[in-house]
């Protein structure tokens, strides 16, 4: 039996929960959080919808952790979300207790699982995670690259206007003030991005990107974005369930690669049943690769910050 595990059920949590039932990868999703009866709720009119949608997975809501046993995958959405003016690192302090408790019930019941971590400040919380777990290190892993990547893409898209699913772009570095936008990766049709836009507005969209989690918040202001990011993480969770090794943007932990070590950061890497199979070292320019290097340096200096919160 394949399960996979959502905790938090707000609006990411439970848009991923949908995700993942509705493509009928899995037989069980489990979606707990603290709130009693909300994950119920959830669980019950999510697979109330199986008959018109046509999808078997079934959906679980719970408050206990027992419940959610033997996952194959567990994504963490639990945290505080940012409210209008605060950064990912507001954030830090409250969340890092949530990120610690929610992981301490992950090894208790699901030694063996791949970790997902959405919780932001990103970076920091996927650390986190993993220093608690004590899991090896590619079975924990943070989705920022594949949402950043697809906003990089829409804004391409948009700019260009042309056929969104003719662009190609992606992102690494950190899911923040230090992603990397890697313009030699990104193509619309078969031209390079350099081509068919002007470095100008090249570095709008970089720009407008780099702010995009804010651009909405600014928006919803109770709350922020869900439905990108929803499909970012579930499709991480597809890559893992189906062992696809395909290569996506991702929050993996760093040996040497690009010369860096000893962090996590947002780099290709290649999904399968273990988690991260192999962090893909692609051609990059030198520029790029000192980006890379700069976004290692400033999440090592975030994650220092871990240090002085007191559990
Ligand atoms: C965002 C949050 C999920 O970027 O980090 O929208």
């Amino acid at each position: 039996m394949s399960k996979v595990t959502v905790i938090g059920a707000g609006k990411y949590g439970s848009t991923t929960t949908q995700r993942i039932a509705e493509w009928d990868i899995v037989d069980e999703v489990v979606i707990t959080d603290i709130v009693e009866g909300l994950p119920q709720g959830l669980a019950l009119d999510m697979n109330q919808s199986r008959p018109l949608l046509g999808y078997r997975t079934k959906v679980v809501g719970t408050n206990d952790y027992s419940d959610t046993a033997n996952s194959d995958v567990v994504v963490i959405t639990a945290g505080l979300p940012r409210r209008p003016g605060m950064s990912r690192m507001d954030l830090i302090e409250v969340n890092a207790k949530i990120v610690k408790e929610v992981t301490e019930e992950i090894v208790r019941y699901s030694p063996e699982a791949v970790i997902i971590v959405v919780t932001n400040p990103l970076d920091q919380m996927t650390t986190l995670a993993a220093d608690v777990s004590g899991f090896p290190k590619n079975r924990v892993l943070g989705q920022a690259g594949m949402l950043d990547s697809a906003r990089f893409a829409h804004f391409i898209a948009e700019a260009a206007d042309v056929d969104i699913l003719d662009v190609t772009a992606v992102t690494l570095g950190s899911h923040g003030d230090t992603m990397v936008p890697v313009p030699s990766l990104c193509k619309v049709g078969e031209k390079h991005l350099a081509d068919a836009l002007d470095a100008e507005t090249i570095d709008q969209l970089v720009e407008r990107t780099r702010n995009g989690g804010a651009e909405i918040v600014a928006y919803l202001k109770t709350g922020s974005a869900y439905y990108a990011p929803s499909a970012a993480a579930a499709s991480m969770v597809r890559a893992i369930i189906e062992d696809s090794a395909e290569a996506m943007p991702v929050c993996a932990w760093m040996e040497g690669q690009y010369g860096i070590e000893g962090v996590y950061l947002g780099v290709l890497a290649k999904l399968g049943r273990n988690g991260v199979n192999e962090v893909a070292e692609v051609d990059l320019t030198e520029s790029e690769i000192a980006a890379l290097g700069q976004a290692a340096v400033a999440v090592a200096e975030k994650v220092a910050d871990l240090e002085a919160i007191e559990f």
